[in-house]
């Protein structure tokens, strides 16, 4: 039985590519093990966002075939390099890493990663030979309900792809050139995916694509300009896969993320807070406000509609936990930008806030552009940012003291409250005993910069921190 070992980096959108693979493997008979050294092949599920995921994907690939040889079995082990990077690049990595890979495979591969894998063994490779890149052209894949997929995540939540692709011209992104032109599954699909994952116990459903607010505009008959707001009486739209979703009976929550600004609408607002098992959270990267930066980085919004919008999304929505991201260091970004931004946070106070440094990725428009900031002056804005951020999430949490929320237990001692994304945000620490994968209520007791400290509804504090002490 061949043995195959996956490292997955990167996003959760990767992340559900590796699960499609695992997935296939197990389908096709094959044994999926975390051991890198005892596998016969391993796959190396790239990234490829920032200079910084592309080094640390390639630091992963040299490590795999640098520890070959080291035994036998090592010595004839298949080197895979799948995902985002190698999707974009894989002509130029044939050349630079011709003795390290034996293979390149991308997005539309996926599926066919178990054949794929025959094919590499039963071709003995000659010294001369190069990788064999299994990539054609653009992407255009997209799973369905009924793809095989092994989940990676915790048994209490799940991601749902709900699209594949890109439309935006974003210029300082290059992931719409690897991941191809926006797609949409269908409604009726990821209802039913999501019906089976909370019939196997998922509590939280994390609904995942390049652009979650353009669910269905693509398969609108009249194309959706720039600004189009989600509308469901145009065709298929995100509000409609809202809506049946939270239809769906059971106890879990539904979470909105990387939703674009552009396309938020009334309409949107008015079916998140009208569909209580939405979890009262967005994910809304806004990546700057000055009207300067949103243009030349072709953002498609401008600094007040940004501000109108927040102001909509939070008197629409009782309760909501905006989070957003920044961009800083972006090519022509000024003092005085700055300066609007910090104001824009210190006024707004986002409940969750993210600083990205701006990386000159080659292939985006943004790299050819000039008045490139120097990486010092971008690491003391990203500080800024940070600095401010703080003190605006240590009154966020302050002002949870005394509060009664629901939380989903992670592991013995941590939970996440409806404001807290898996692997992104803030934590809710709680006693050892609480059961995990399960919701609990608790009453905040207190807090420690982003995370909170909590009780079961009744339990005395003394009680918790022999609890925190033995953890
Ligand atoms: Fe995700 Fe990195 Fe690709 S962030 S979409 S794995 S480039």
């Amino acid at each position: 039985m061949i043995k195959v070992s996956l490292i997955s980096l990167g996003c959760a959108k990767n992340l559900v590519d590796s699960e499609i693979m695992v997935g296939h493997l197990h389908q096709a008979g094959m044994a999926v093990i975390p051991e890198a050294d005892k596998a016969d092949v391993v796959i190396v599920n790239t990234c490829s966002f920032i200079d910084s995921s592309k080094e640390e994907s390639l630091s992963h690939i040299l490590e795999v075939h640098q520890s070959r040889g080291m035994t036998k079995r090592r010595k004839e082990q298949k080197l895979i390099v799948a995902g985002c990077m190698a999707q974009r690049f894989s002509k130029d990595l044939s050349t630079s890493l011709h003795d390290e890979v034996d293979a390149f495979i991308g997005l539309d591969q996926l599926t066919k990663v178990a054949p794929i894998i025959e094919e590499i063994y039963a071709k003995e490779r000659g010294k001369q030979d190069a990788p064999v890149n299994f990539i054609v052209g653009k992407s255009t894949y997209i799973p369905d309900f009924n793809t095989p997929r092994f989940r990676l995540t915790p048994k209490h939540f799940a991601y749902i792809k709900i699209a594949e692709g890109c439309n935006h011209p974003c210029t300082f992104c290059i992931i719409p050139q690897i991941r191809g032109r926006h797609r949409s599954r269908t409604v009726e699909s990821v209802v039913a995916e999501a019906r089976q994952l909370v019939k196997e116990g998922v509590k939280e459903l994390n609904l995942i694509s390049q652009d979650t607010t353009f669910f269905g505009m693509d398969t609108w008959e009249q194309r959706p300009n720039p600004r189009t707001p989600v509308d469901s009486s145009r065709g298929t739209a995100l509000t409609t896969l809202l809506r049946e979703l939270n239809a769906i009976e059971g106890d879990f929550w539904i979470r909105l993320l990387y939703t674009h600004p552009a396309h938020w609408s009334d309409e949107l607002i008015k079916t998140i807070a009208e569909c209580p098992k939405v979890a009262r959270y967005i994910d809304i990267p806004l990546q700057h406000i000055s009207d300067a930066m949103l243009e030349r980085m072709q953002r498609e919004t401008s600094g007040d509609y940004i501000r109108d919008l927040i102001k909509r999304i939070r008197a629409g929505i009782p309760g909501i936990a905006v989070r957003t991201t920044f961009i800083v260091g972006f090519p022509g970004e000024t003092d005085a930008d700055v300066a609007e931004l910090c104001q824009f946070i210190e006024e707004t106070k986002f409940e969750r806030l993210g600083v990205f440094r701006y990386s000159q990725e080659e292939g985006t428009r943004g790299a050819k552009m000039p008045d490139q900031i120097p990486a010092k002056v971008k690491e003391a804005r990203w500080h800024k940012l940070m600095a401010l951020q703080q003190k605006i999430a240590a009154e966020v949490s302050k002002s949870h003291v005394g509060q009664t929320l629901k939380v989903l237990v992670e592991e013995p001692g941590v939970a996440r409250g409806e404001a807290d994304a898996p692997d992104i945000d803030g934590r809710v620490y709680v006693p050892r005993e609480l059961p995990v994968s399960e919701f609990v209520e608790v009453k905040i007791t207190g807090y420690q910069d982003y995370d909170l400290l909590a009780l079961p509804k009744g339990q005395k504090p003394a009680e918790f921190k022999v609890a925190k002490q033995a953890q």
